[in-house]
């Protein structure tokens, strides 16, 4: 049995329906992440696993249990926001122990567990310190600490790495999951950054305009997206205009070169197909290949940014950089290797 779920859940301000149909659930021990653009309902949708905000329509169940209408105080969750919410006047040690003393624990019960969650998160020597005086990243530690103390069911985080900087982000994003291995609790993370959400979940919600477009493994939204919007926002993407010649036996013609795909096709003189730019290999042997003249070379390093035109089309590729082979120049010629299962259908 499913350790949350979600089902049918509605949320409308006014006449806005910002969050419809919302169906997940989510097993425990499990990292889910929803993501998506900004106001696509993300934090909507988490306010109301939190009690924060009442569904206009449909349930939630934790364990089995009926929270729907339960008090925040009453579902035994914990919550880490975007913005620091640490308490300025309390201690790090003090914040980290406050959901305990709230819920009267008896205090021999709290110096141990505020010790313990210190040191799960490495700052143990700052327990005296205020948040004035601590980073951006040990904040955000400490608010982490402080959720967790009271041993929730379920850990919500609201794009809590958003207002640090790039490195502080990466290695706390890494940090945060391995606290959450540890700990095997069942975790909502929110965010916009579709390489964090790439990297840390057990699964992804896509969301878009209030609606979970897919849900599914990192591997399945980046490798089969289910719709153009997820397709197109999931990385990067090039989308190409291909002329239908035989629909139902998948025909097409892309850039002048005929190519089978699994049929049936949309109806339509032409089809929108998606291609990756790591799917594309310069000068393959096998496979169709597409005539495409360079327009810009990106040298980055390790790897070889590539710009073309694809008979008028730009399509972009990446190849990796090996002493061995000179990356391309601009205005020459070159064959572009790919595979039919690679190219995305993604609307007529
Ligand atoms: N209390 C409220 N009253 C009216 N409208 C609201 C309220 N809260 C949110 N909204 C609207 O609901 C929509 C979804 O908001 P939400 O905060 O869930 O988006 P989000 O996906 O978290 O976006 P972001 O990435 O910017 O945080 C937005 O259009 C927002 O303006
Ligand atoms: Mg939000």
């Amino acid at each position: 049995m499913s350790y949350l779920t979600l089902s049918h859940l509605e949320k409308s301000f006014g006449p806005a329906r910002v969050v419809k149909d919302f169906n997940l659930t989510v097993d425990q021990g499990e990292f889910i992440s929803l993501l998506g653009p900004s106001g696509c309902g993300k934090t909507t949708v988490l306010r109301m696993v939190a009690g924060f905000e009442l569904p206009t329509a449909g349930g939630i169940t934790i364990e089995g249990r009926d929270v729907t209408r339960l008090k925040p105080n009453q579902r035994n969750i914990g919550m880490v926001f975007q913005a620091y919410a640490l308490f300025p006047n309390l201690t790090v040690a003090q914040n980290v122990g406050f959901g305990l003393k709230v819920q009267g624990a008896p205090k021999a019960s709290i110096k141990p567990r505020v010790a313990e969650m210190l040191s799960l998160i490495g700052l143990s020597d700052l327990g005296n310190r205020y948040p004035f005086q601590l980073s951006g990243g040990q904040q955000q530690r400490v608010a982490l600490a402080r959720a967790l103390a009271p041993k929730p069911s379920v850990l919500l985080l609201d794009e809590p790495l958003s207002a640090l900087d790039a490195k502080v982000r990466v290695s706390l994003r890494n940090e945060i999951r391995q606290i959450q291995r540890e700990l095997g609790i069942t975790t909502i993370f929110v965010t916009h950054d579709q390489e964090e959400a790439l990297s840390m979940s057990d699964r992804v919600v896509v969301m878009h305009e209030g609606i979970a477009d897919q849900v599914g493994t990192p591997f399945d939204i980046y490798n089969r997206p289910a719709t153009r919007f997820v397709a197109g926002f999931v990385g990067t993407l090039n989308t190409l205009e291909a002329k239908v010649l035989d629909a139902a036996a998948g025909k097409v013609t892309l850039g002048g070169t005929e190519i089978t795909l699994p049929a049936p096709l949309p109806a339509g003189p032409t089809v929108t197909l998606g291609l990756r730019p790591e799917a594309i290999r310069l000068s393959a042997a096998t496979g169709p290949q597409l005539r495409a003249t360079i327009k810009d070379v990106d040298f980055l390093g390790s790897v070889i940014r590539l710009r073309a035109d694809l008979a008028g089309q730009p399509i972009a590729f990446d190849t990796f950089n090996t002493t061995r082979v000179a990356p391309p120049k601009v205005g020459e010629t070159v064959a572009l290797g790919l595979d039919t299962a690679d190219l995305l259908v993604i609307g007529a």
